[in-house]
């Protein structure tokens, strides 16, 4: 008999910030994960404005494919396991019947990354207005993990105010806010830095940045040795 499939749920909202979510969706592949995703009709804007990738409901796989820099037939070609996605099962913002809108679908918790204001005022208020929102309710009242990223800056009293509703509620605020201690020499690393804060918040074994070591430098030191040993191989 086949173990249920227990999905991570990635939320998409309309922020921006889209380099996150892909970060976090492949981390979570890359570690063996099922992952649901739903990506909001404002994130298909913030997905066309950062990466020039029109997302179609009905041509996801291939969407995705692009956007996670795999190949649509699997992933091997960006060294994805083959089957990375394969474990992916997308549904569309406004399927309120699809299988994560109920607390009955097997699921493992959720990340909205990023979200945006407009989501975390929706989440805050048990809004439910699509898919996205419904499932992050979902999310709470089962008590399961809820990871919410916002990216905005500056912040308004409202949305602050929606935060520690969220924060109340049981979610983990994990605000976009790269740290420059783990050695970062480039936007990727601080976008994997985020990304590896998400799935340590759903304990999800990742290498996506350096752990502090104790030693102040140590990560800095680290990151030029691999660049000179990089280097030497080249
Ligand atoms: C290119 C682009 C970038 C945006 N960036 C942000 C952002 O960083 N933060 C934010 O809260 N909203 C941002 N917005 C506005 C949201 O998309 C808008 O509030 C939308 O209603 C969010 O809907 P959703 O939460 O259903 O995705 C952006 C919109 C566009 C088109």
């Amino acid at each position: 008999m086949h173990a249920q499939r227990r999905p991570w749920i990635v939320g998409v909202s309309g922020a921006s910030g889209t380099p996150y979510a892909a970060a976090v969706i492949r981390g979570l592949l890359d570690a063996g994960e099922d992952v649901d995703l739903v990506v909001s009709r404002a994130a298909r804007l913030t997905i066309l404005d950062e990466t020039g990738i029109g997302f179609r409901d009905a041509h996801w796989r291939e969407d995705l494919a692009a956007w996670l820099g795999m190949s649509a037939g699997g992933g091997a070609a960006a060294g994805f396991a083959a089957d990375a996605l394969d474990r992916v099962a997308y549904w569309a913002a406004g399927d309120l019947a699809a299988g994560p809108s109920s607390g009955s679908y097997p699921a493992k918790g959720m990340a909205v990354v990023p979200a945006s204001t407009a989501s975390v005022a929706g989440i805050a208020l048990g809004l439910s207005k699509d898919l996205l929102q419904r499932t992050a309710d979902v999310t709470l009242k089962e008590r399961r993990p809820l990871v919410v990223v916002p990216r905005e800056t500056p912040l308004t009293g409202t949305t602050l105010r929606h935060l520690v509703r969220l924060d109340d509620a049981g979610a983990v605020v994990l605000p976009a806010s790269p740290a420059f201690y783990a050695g970062a020499q480039d936007v990727q690393r601080l976008v994997d830095f985020v990304a590896g804060k998400v799935l340590d918040v759903l304990g999800v074994p990742h290498t996506l940045y350096r752990r502090w070591s104790g030693e102040l430098g140590g990560a800095r030191r680290a990151a030029a040795a691999e660049a000179a040993e990089g280097a030497a191989c080249a």
